[in-house]
C-alpha cells in the first residue's frame, strides 16, 4: 500500500488527550517505511542510466547504446528486457508479499510486520550495494518488494491507529507527503553519485540507512492499541493508550476499541460482502482508483525520467538534475494538497488535476512528434528542452495535488468498517499490479508507440476525469460513519445501491 490509506473505525467522538512527543516520535519512525517506499521509486530511473552500472550488469543495452548512436531510434534507446525487469521486479514482489502481511500485521501485530519490512529493506539495500551480479542485484530487488508490501500495509494503520482522530486525515496524506520526500531525496542521491566511479553501489545501498532506522524503531516502539486489543493483551492496550495521549483516564477510547475490534471480528466474510449490490460503488472506487491512478503515466516519470530525459536529448548532467526538478515539483504539491483538499474538496482536485495533465501530455506529445517525428531522430533545442521540462513539471504538479494523495484517501473513507479491509487490501493489490505493468512496458511502448505514448496516457486522463466527474460524489467533510448517504443523493448510484433501511449493517449480521 503505497499511501496513508488507512481510517479508523470513523468514529465522530473526541476523545481526551494532547498529542504526546511520544506519539510524534512513533509516527516519525514509522514513515520512514514511507519515505523507503519513495526511495526505491526515485533512486532507480538515474540508477539505470548510469554508464558504470549498465556496463556491469547490463552490457547488453550499453552496447546497444553506443552501436545506436547514430542509427537506433532514440526512441528504443533503453529498451531491454533485463533492464525492465530490474525495475519493475520489485513491484510484483510487493505484490506478493502485501497478502501475508495482512496476515502478519493482523496476527502479530503492526510492529511486527514493520520490523520485518525493515529487515527486508536492510537486507535488499546491502545486496543492491554490494552487488556482484546480476543475480545479487536481482534477489535484493525482490527483498525490497517484500519491504514495500510489508511496510505499505503496515505502516499507515500504524500512523492511523496511534493518532489522535483531530490529526489522522493529516497523518493520512502525510504518508504520502514522505512518499514523495524520498523520491526526492532518492533523486538528488542519484544526482551527487552519478560523478563519482561506481557511485551506482551508494545510491542503492544508502537506503539501508533510513532501514535501520526502521528496524531498531519497531523494535523499540510500542503496538497500537487496537493491535494489542486484537490480540487479547488489553492491559497493555491501556498502559500504552495512556503514553501516546499523554493521560491517566483514557477508559472511553478504550472502551470504544474493544467494541470496534469486536464488531469488526463478528465480520466473517469482508471479501463476500464487498462484493454484495450494496458496496458496488466502494467496489468500483478500490478497483478503478489505484487503476487510473497509474494509468495517468507518473511512474513513466518517475522511475524513467532521466532516461526519458536522455532520451529527449538533454546531457547525463541535465537528465538528473531534471528529475531533481520534477522530485521537487512533487514534494511541493503534495502540501498543496494537504493545505486544500478539506477546503476545495475532492473534485475539485481531481477535476483541476485531471484537465492539467491532459493539456500537459498532448504538448508533450505533440512537440516530441514535431521534433522527432516517427523516425526518432532530432534533438531539442535548449529553448524548447526547457518547454518540455515544464510541461512534465506542470504534469507532476496536477498529479501530485490530485490522484496521488487522493488516490489513497478517497477508497479509504468511502468504505465502511466492515468492508475497509477487504477495500483496502483490493486498492493496494490493483496498484501494486499496475505500478508493475507500466514500469514492464513502459520502455517497449516508447519504442513501439513512440510520441504516440503520451497521447494513450492523455487518453486514459481524459476517460478517468469524466469518470470521476460524473461517478464520485464529494465527500468533504462528510464523518466516515455518514458516508452512506452520499450514494443515495447521487444520480447513478442512488440507481444502483439497494435502499435498504438497515444499510450500514454488515452482510454477515444480516443473514
Ligand atoms: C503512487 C506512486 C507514485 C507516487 C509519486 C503515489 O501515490 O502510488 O505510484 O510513484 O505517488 O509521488
Amino acid at each position: 500500500m503505497a499511501g496513508g490509506a488507512y481510517v479508523d473505525s470513523g468514529n465522530a467522538k473526541q476523545f481526551d488527550g494532547k498529542v504526546t512527543a511520544f506519539v510524534l516520535v512513533t509516527c516519525f519512525v514509522a514513515a520512514m517505511g514511507g519515505l523507503l517506499f519513495g526511495y526505491d521509486l526515485g533512486i532507480t530511473g538515474g540508477v539505470t542510466s548510469m554508464e558504470p552500472f549498465l556496463i556491469k550488469f547490463f552490457p547488453g543495452v550499453y552496447k546497444q547504446m553506443q552501436d545506436d548512436v547514430g542509427h537506433r531510434s532514440q526512441y528504443c534507446k533503453f529498451d531491454n528486457e533485463l533492464l525492465t525487469l530490474f525495475t519493475s521486479s520489485l513491484y510484483l514482489a510487493a505484490l506478493v508479499a502485501s497478502f501475508f502481511a495482512s496476515t502478519t500485521t493482523r496476527m502479530m501485530g503492526r510492529k511486527a510486520s514493520m520490523f520485518l519490512g525493515g529487515l527486508f529493506f536492510l537486507v535488499g539495500a546491502l545486496l543492491n550495494g554490494f552487488a556482484v551480479n546480476i543475480e545479487m542485484l536481482i534477489i535484493g530487488r525482490l527483498l525490497l518488494g517484500f519491504g514495500v508490501g510489508y511496510c505499505n500495509q503496515s505502516v499507515p494503520v500504524y500512523l492511523s491507529e496511534m493518532a489522535p482522530a483531530k490529526i489522522r486525515g493529516a497523518l493520512n496524506m502525510g504518508f504520502q507527503m514522505m512518499i514523495t520526500i524520498g523520491i526526492l531525496i532518492a533523486n538528488l542521491i542519484n544526482y551527487g553519485t552519478s560523478k563519482l566511479e561506481n557511485g551506482w553501489r551508494i545510491s542503492l545501498g544508502v537506503g539501508a540507512v533510513p532501514a535501520v532506522l526502521l528496524c531498531f524503531g519497531a523494535l523499540f516502539l510500542g503496538d497500537t492499541p487496537n493491535s494489542l486489543i486484537e490480540r487479547g493483551q488489553k492491559e497493555e492496550a491501556r498502559k500504552m493508550l495512556q503514553k501516546i495521549r499523554g493521560i491517566d483516564n483514557v477508559e472511553e477510547e478504550l472502551q470504544e476499541l474493544v467494541l470496534a475490534s469486536e464488531s469488526a471480528k463478528e465480520v466473517e466474510h469482508p471479501w463476500k460482502n464487498i462484493t454484495t449490490p450494496k458496496y458496488r460503488p466502494q467496489l468500483t472506487f478500490c478497483t478503478l482508483i489505484p487503476f487510473f491512478q497509474q494509468l495517468t503515466g507518473i511512474n513513466v516519470v518517475m522511475f524513467y525520467a532521466p532516461v526519458l530525459f536522455k532520451t529527449l536529448g538533454f546531457g547525463n548532467d541535465a537528465s538528473l538534475m531534471s528529475s531533481v526538478i520534477t522530485g521537487g515539483v512533487n514534494v511541493v504539491a503534495t502540501l498543496v494538497s494537504i493545505l486544500t483538499v478539506d477546503k476545495v474538496g475532492r473534485k475539485v482536485l481531481f477535476l483541476e488535476g485531471g484537465v492539467q495533465m491532459l493539456i500537459c501530455q498532448i504538448a508533450t506529445g505533440v512537440m516530441i512528434a514535431m521534433k522527432f517525428g516517427v523516425s526518432g531522430e532530432g534533438s531539442f533545442s535548449s529553448g524548447e528542452a526547457n518547454l518540455i521540462l515544464f510541461f512534465i513539471c506542470a504534469f507532476v504538479a496536477a498529479f501530485a495535488w490530485s490522484w496521488g494523495p487522493l488516490g489513497w484517501l478517497v477508497p479509504s473513507e468511502i468504505c465502511p468498517l466492515e468492508v475497509r479491509s477487504a477495500g483496502q487490501a483490493i486498492n493496494v493489490a490493483v496498484n501494486m499490479l499496475f505500478t508493475f505493468a507500466i514500469a514492464q512496458v513502459f520502455l517497449v511502448m516508447l519504442c513501439h508507440l513512440k510520441f504516440g505514448l503520451f497521447f494513450f496516457f492523455a487518453a486514459f486522463v481524459l476517460i478517468m476525469t469524466i469518470f470521476i466527474a460524473m461517478l464520485l460524489p464529494e465527500t468533504k467533510n462528510i464523518p466516515i460513519e455518514e458516508m452512506h448517504t452520499v450514494w443515495r443523493s447521487h444520480w447513478f448510484w442512488s440507481k444502483i445501491v439497494p435502499h435498504a433501511d438497515d444499510d450500514r449493517k454488515p452482510e454477515a449480521a444480516q443473514s
